[in-house]
């Protein structure tokens, strides 16, 4: 039997024909003798349907097969019977009686479950992945993922941009995570890194002309791993020559606006699409990732507590420190146990202490505090945070990174939205923004200097004086693309110059020699004529995840990987041979050896459960 229809084809206007659909079977339901069986594949459902007379020999086969079975159903379209049509089901109207069935393959019972109502462990999916791929929700996810891809393809194509594949055997690139490593056969003791991004390939590709590059590529990072965070990840990656930021930034907003409306929500994206500077972002979320959906930015009140008399808030400002608020919107009935809470939370995170005060009915203040403060001052924190009645508002003195950082995460905490969702469909919508100006290095807690982005990175043009003097003042040009408190992409532009770029390495401490053996080839190629150039990665697996309304980007991916780097499935990473090791040089470790054998137990214990 050869397929004609897919399950999710048939309407109406096919009653008449006959058809073949194929499919895993759905349901088997008895009715009173009459034995419906629904086929499922990718596209819908099917009715097939046997009356043990009328379809005596498709009514005996189909008593025969079970749920999950691959079959293939031969019948001539008909109407089903009036008041037993179902208008939510887009094959609602027709069925098939089955005049023949056949069995393509049987399946055992499943050892998950497949309805999108039953929460499963989710090692259990993923070593299951196969069966799981077959839900609804996985299914929609990753055909989203590749229309999102095709569209965003044909978007940056249409500007130019082509498409070329790097390398992913390779010399390290550094992008501040510890590399995979492949062990070198033909020259034993050698290693390749698997890329952590395409960084020094794609502008190596500027100084060969290719001008606008653009690849979906695979990245790995051995780093810790969360919920937004997989070993092996996959970046829409672009580098263009002669570009400035602000090409860089139409392009990725063309991109973005190209992927929402392949996902079915254009439109999300505001037409203009809000900058912050990093200093603005710490300033007022705490964070160089704000999520602009969780409530007002946080206000600086240094001004409202000039001379004042509490102690607590004098102390710190006259220590150089400053006092912030934030306001929860309608938090002022948080029980006074959440609110103890809120301040084990802040001194938890770093902070001295916590004022927190309820606006009343009367636009007063109520807080524990609240009798060391002035009228003036209660005005003022009411009016600089724009308090209603029935708001929390929440204090912190504290150095302006701590005040900030801490008030930030208690912002999150208290009022960031759940999801993704769209808005016409209840949830918070998408709130995209451009983080611009980040630093161009951070303390590295060793006394020394550390690239934020990546050492790659041009300082600002308007620091580039700073570099000798105080290099930790020095902006740099990258910038980040963020959706909902999700670090979405990253980019800047680059250095090519190479005095500028050996200035770089030397300034974090980079020995010329360590230097010249890890980036030699970049800074050769640079001497023979290197456009300006800069570029971007959006991290295309987060941004599925928010497309999809996801919580996670293991449910955009097919096959992920668990928090630990494991591949339930195929049981990877798996130790091998000492013959292979040999091939390639190494040899185990006797605690390797140890941990390699514990493996090995629990496998076995896991395939006999
Ligand atoms: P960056 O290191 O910021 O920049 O990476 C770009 C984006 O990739 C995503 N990402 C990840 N996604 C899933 N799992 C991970 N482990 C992971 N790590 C990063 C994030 C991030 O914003 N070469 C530079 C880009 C450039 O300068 O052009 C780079 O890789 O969404
Ligand atoms: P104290 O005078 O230190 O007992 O503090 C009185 C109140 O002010 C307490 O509720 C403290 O939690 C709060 N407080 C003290 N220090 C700070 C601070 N740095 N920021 C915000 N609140 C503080």
């Amino acid at each position: 039997m050869i397929r004609t229809h897919t399950c999710g084809e048939l309407r109406a206007g096919d009653v008449g024909s006959e058809v073949v659909v194929c499919g895993w079977v759905d349901s088997v339901r008895d009715h009173g003798g009459v034995l419906f069986v629904d086929v499922r594949d990718h596209t819908g459902v099917t009715q097939t349907v046997a009356h043990p007379d009328e379809q005596p020999e498709g009514f005996a086969a189909a008593e025969a097969v079970r749920g999950e079975w691959v079959v293939a159903v031969r019948g001539r379209v008909r109407m089903r019977p009036e008041g037993t049509q179902n208008p939510d089901l887009p094959t609602g109207a027709v069925e098939v009686p089955i005049d023949a069935v056949e069995v393509l393959s049987v399946a055992e019972p499943l050892p998950i479950p497949l309805d999108e109502r039953t929460e499963t462990d989710e090692i259990l999916r993923l070593r299951h992945r196969p069966l799981d791929l077959r839900k609804e929700r996985l299914q929609r996810n990753l055909r989203t993922r590749a229309r999102v891809s095709a569209a965003v393809r044909a978007a940056l194509e249409a500007e130019g941009f082509v498409e070329v594949e790097t390398p992913t055997l390779i010399r390290s690139t550094p992008e501040g995570a510890r590399d995979y490593l492949v062990p070198s056969r033909q020259t034993p003791g050698s290693v390749y890194a698997l890329p952590q991004s395409p960084q020094l390939f794609k502008q190596l590709l500027m100084v060969g002309g290719i001008d606008r590059y653009y690849q979906i590529a695979r990245c790995w990072r051995d780093e810790d791993l969360r919920a937004d965070r997989q070993p092996e990840f996959t970046q829409l990656d672009l580098e263009a020559s002669f570009a400035e930021p602000e090409d860089v930034y139409a392009w990725i907003e063309a991109a973005m606006r190209a992927a929402f409306e392949a996902a079915g929500r254009s439109g999300e994206l505001p037409e203009t699409i809000p900058r912050l500077t990093w200093h603005d972002a710490m300033d007022l979320y705490g964070s160089d990732k704000p999520d602009l959906r969780a409530g007002p930015p946080i206000v600086d009140l240094a001004g409202v507590f000039a001379g004042t008399a509490f102690k607590a808030f004098a102390a710190t400002l006259d220590a150089g420190g400053t006092v912030r608020g934030w306001r929860f919107r309608g938090g002022g009935d948080l029980t006074r146990n959440r609110l103890d809470g809120l301040i084990e939370r802040a001194q938890h995170l770093g902070a001295k202490g916590l004022v927190w005060m309820v606006v009343e009915a009367d636009a007063s203040l109520r807080a524990p505090v609240a009798k060391f403060l002035s009228d003036a001052e209660l005005a003022g924190i009411g009016a600089a945070l724009d308090a209603e009645p029935g708001d929390l508002l929440l204090l912190a003195a504290d150095t302006a990174q701590t005040a900030s950082a801490v008030l930030g995460q208690l912002r999150l905490d208290l009022d960031r939205p759940a999801g993704h969702a769209p808005v016409e469909a209840g949830g918070a919508g998408v709130s995209p923004l451009w983080v611009v100006d980040f630093p161009l290095f951070e303390d590295d807690g060793a006394g020394g200097l550390t690239p934020l982005h990546h050492p790659f990175t041009s300082p600002h043009r308007d620091d580039v004086h700073l570099l000798d003097t105080d290099p930790a003042a020095v902006r740099s040009h990258a910038y980040d693309f963020v959706i909902n408190g999700v670090e979405m992409g990253s980019g800047s532009v680059r250095i090519h110059d190479a005095a500028v770029q050996a200035r770089m390495f030397e300034i974090l401490g980079m020995e010329e020699a360590e230097v010249r053996s890890r980036f030699g080839f970049l800074l050769d190629a640079f001497r023979h004529g290197v456009p300006p150039h800069a570029g971007f990665a959006v991290g295309w697996d987060r941004l599925l995840m928010i497309l999809c309304d996801e919580r996670s980007i293991r449910e955009v991916i097919a096959f992920p990987k668990t928090q630990t780097g494991a591949d339930p499935l195929t049981g990877a990473p798996a130790a091998v041979g000492d013959d292979v090791l040999a091939d390639v040089g190494l040899q185990m470790t006797p605690e390797a050896r140890a941990v390699a054998a514990a493996e090995a137990g629990t496998e076995a214990g896991d395939s006999g459960a």
